[in-house]
């Protein structure tokens, strides 16, 4: 491997410019993305071993990230499940037979262990030189989607269901952590160095809850697995000292606070992020002000991954996405 920043950082003893990767850096903001996804459906992309190994590796060969994450979707979990799965092009992923009551949970069961995903690994390490990063979504985010079963702001079918029945509402939640272990550990068994958990939609809980229904199963995922995890979470800023506690490695960090701030109260944990997606959609001069602003307040920090606080929007323009890879790798 030709580059170890990212797990330096992991380690806590990066002591060279900070590594930069960025999340949904393989997506629609590139032309070469666009021009494969003419030809296949988002599910193709992730379900053929070649595509998979194809469009991870299209922000290596064209951005030089030092990082590459496995071309995947948090969905796939839940599809394996049995959950019927699919993208539609304007309203985003549909699950067309969500999950009505609790004693459905036992038509749903593991049908595969991923061929494609190990497969796509295993030639992807062949290649790679920088850390391959896995990853899922965490219990309480795929729970929003299986029972909504489309994209919801409020999650109101969710938190019904979370009020009312909160025994009810754990055992989804246990159901799913096994699976999202099972996967976890294939990825990990294929080669993947590093995981990163996805749980977007926490940000609607209280904290109490947040504890209760993320944290715990977080605690146990972490203790599952033997690489380093990185979990995300809106709100993250605000939540950093309890996610701490749950034994993750890293943190990514959304744009609320500044990272010092984050830092004054987390002196050794690894802290990702945290570029304000909108920034690369600013003029050169704005975006670098904001990215200079991070850098500077993590000066030589050997705890910090550079990232967005969220993923790229899909009409990122290209250029400005090269120009932030540049100015972070030629910061001292
Ligand atoms: O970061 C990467 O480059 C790896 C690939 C990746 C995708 N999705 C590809 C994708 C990762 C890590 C994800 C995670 C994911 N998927 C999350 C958590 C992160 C976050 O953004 O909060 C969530 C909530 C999903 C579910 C999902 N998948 C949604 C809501 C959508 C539709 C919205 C959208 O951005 O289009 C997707 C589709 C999706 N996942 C695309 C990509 C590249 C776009 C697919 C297309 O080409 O049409």
């Amino acid at each position: 491997m030709t580059s170890t920043l990212l797990l330096d950082a992991l380690r806590g003893r990066n002591h060279n410019r900070p590594p930069i990767w960025l999340m949904r850096q393989a997506g629609r903001y590139m032309p070469s993305y666009q021009k494969i996804r003419e030809r296949a459906s988002f599910l193709e992309m992730c379900t053929k071993p070649e595509l998979i190994e194809k469009v991870t590796l299209l922000p290596i060969q064209e951005l030089n990230v030092d990082a590459a994450i496995l071309f995947s979707d948090i969905l796939l979990v839940p599809q394996a499940l049995g959950f019927d799965l699919r993208f539609d092009e304007s309203k985003g992923p549909i699950i067309t037979n969500p999950l009505e009551s609790i004693s459905d949970l036992s038509k749903f069961q593991i049908q595969h262990q991923f061929p494609f995903v190990t497969e796509a690994i295993h030639s992807l390490k062949k290649r790679l030189k920088v850390p391959l990063i896995g990853f899922a979504g965490a219990p309480f985010t795929l729970a929003s989607y299986i029972i909504e079963g489309t994209l919801s702001r409020d999650l109101k079918k969710t938190k019904k269901w979370l009020y009312q029945d909160i025994e009810g509402f754990t055992k989804i939640l246990h159901f799913l952590e096994k699976a999202i272990i099972q996967s976890l550990k294939i990825q990990i068994q294929a080669g993947c160095e590093v995981i990163q958990l996805f749980d977007s939609w926490a940000h609607v809980l209280s904290i109490p809850q947040f504890e209760q229904l993320c944290l715990q199963s977080l605690t146990r995922i972490v203790q599952a697995l033997n690489v380093p995890t990185i979990y995300f979470c809106k709100n993250s800023s605000f939540l950093a000292p309890l996610i701490a506690k749950t034994g993750v490695t890293a943190i990514s960090l959304d744009w609320l606070k500044p990272l010092h701030e984050v830092r004054a109260n987390l002196p050794q944990h690894p802290l990702q992020g945290n570029l304000d997606p909108s920034a690369l959609h600013l003029p050169k001069t704005l975006m670098k002000n904001e990215v200079q602003k991070i850098l500077q307040s993590m000066h030589k920090d050997p705890r910090f991954i550079f990232n967005l606080g969220h993923g790229i929007l899909p009409d990122a323009p290209y250029d400005q996405v090269k120009h932030l890879i540049d100015l972070v790798k030629n910061s001292v």
